[in-house]
């Protein structure tokens, strides 16, 4: 692709749409967000309030990693922490869309739209991708950022309307596009994290305690795959459990699933062939450090028919 006029005409769309207006913008720290921030960041500058949501459901440490990693290329992030507001909203909630709604709901309702009204911003960037787009109309999965494509009105909703620089391209195209514009490759190698974030590793109720020990199984996941090279990789806890044996006891654990996966464009994924002792290495960190886990699956599904997520 001709990265260069892409830039240019992005530029030049936002430029015309937000005036001399203001924009928000929030960032997960993942390379569509990052990309749309950096676009937005070149035209408006300070016109253009970045946030990071904490919502939650972030991976270890990452609201400081993102705001040290923007601060390093010059963007300042503000964290705001909705924490308690997305751990309410998902409380009770068993089935995947009605999760992946009650986070969009909170997300672009009420946090987004309260920071919206005290900023006086009209405009949100947005870096929804072609690929989210396709799979939410054609009704695969409600990609949580996906709003006006399902005939949302969102200056009537939430009163503000939306720009998507980014909505032409598939992954690989924005990593190429971050690449151009020399985004540091702890940007542009970053492995896609989903909007839900880890609430979409989570099957049933997403609960502080669940959210903990998925968490714990990320971090090792990822500090132990770091040098794969592969499309994807991370943890899921199941809701369900089984029997093991710990200390002579029995114990009705809970079960961690490995997913690591090859994709260009994340439509479709094949399981990465992994080396034995790698699996057997993770499984032992997993089932030796996180309290209450005794087991531990390693995900063969190609997509189709399985998605990459769980929810
Ligand atoms: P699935 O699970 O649909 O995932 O096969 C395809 C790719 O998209 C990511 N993903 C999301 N990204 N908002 C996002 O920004 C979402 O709601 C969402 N759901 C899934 C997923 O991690 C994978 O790379």
């Amino acid at each position: 692709m001709d990265c260069r006029k892409f830039i240019e005409q992005q530029i030049a769309q936002i430029r015309q749409t937000v005036g001399n207006g203001k924009a928000l913008n929030a960032l997960s720290g993942g390379v569509d967000s990052s990309l749309t921030t950096v676009l937005g960041n070149r035209v408006l500058g300070d016109r253009l309030q970045t946030v990071f949501i904490d919502n939650a459901l972030m991976r270890e440490g990452e609201p400081q990693r993102v705001v040290n990693t923007f601060a390093k290329i010059g963007i300042r992030v503000e964290v705001v922490n909705a924490r308690q507001e997305f751990l309410s909203a998902l409380s009770g909630l068993t089935d995947p869309e009605e999760k992946r709604h009650a986070i969009t709901d909170t997300f672009y309702s009420k946090v987004f739209g309260r920071i919206v009204r005290e900023s006086g911003a009209k405009f949100l960037l947005h870096g929804t991708i072609l690929t989210d787009i396709e799979e939410t109309v054609s009704g695969i999965k409600r990609q949580h950022n996906i709003l006006t494509q399902l005939g949302i009105d969102t200056e009537q909703a939430y009163g503000y309307a939306i720009i998507e620089p980014l909505k032409t391209l598939r992954k690989d195209d924005v990593r190429e596009v971050a690449k151009f514009l020399d985004l540091p490759s702890e940007i542009t190698e970053r492995i896609p994290f989903p909007g839900p974030a880890l609430a979409a590793r989570i099957v049933g109720e997403v609960t502080r305690e669940k959210l903990d020990t998925v968490r714990k199984a990320t971090t090792i996941v990822e500090e132990e795959l770091a040098d794969i090279e592969a499309f994807q990789y991370f943890a899921v806890l199941l809701n369900d459990r089984a029997t093991g044996i710990r200390n002579n006891k029995r114990e009705f654990g809970q079960i961690i699933v490995i997913r690591c996966i090859e994709s260009t464009d994340a439509r479709i994924a094949s399981a990465s062939e992994l080396p034995w002792p790698k699996l057997h290495l993770i499984c032992e960190r997993i089932i030796n450090e996180i309290p209450d886990v005794n087991r531990c699956l390693y995900d063969l599904t190609p997509k189709p028919p399985a998605t990459i997520e769980y929810i």
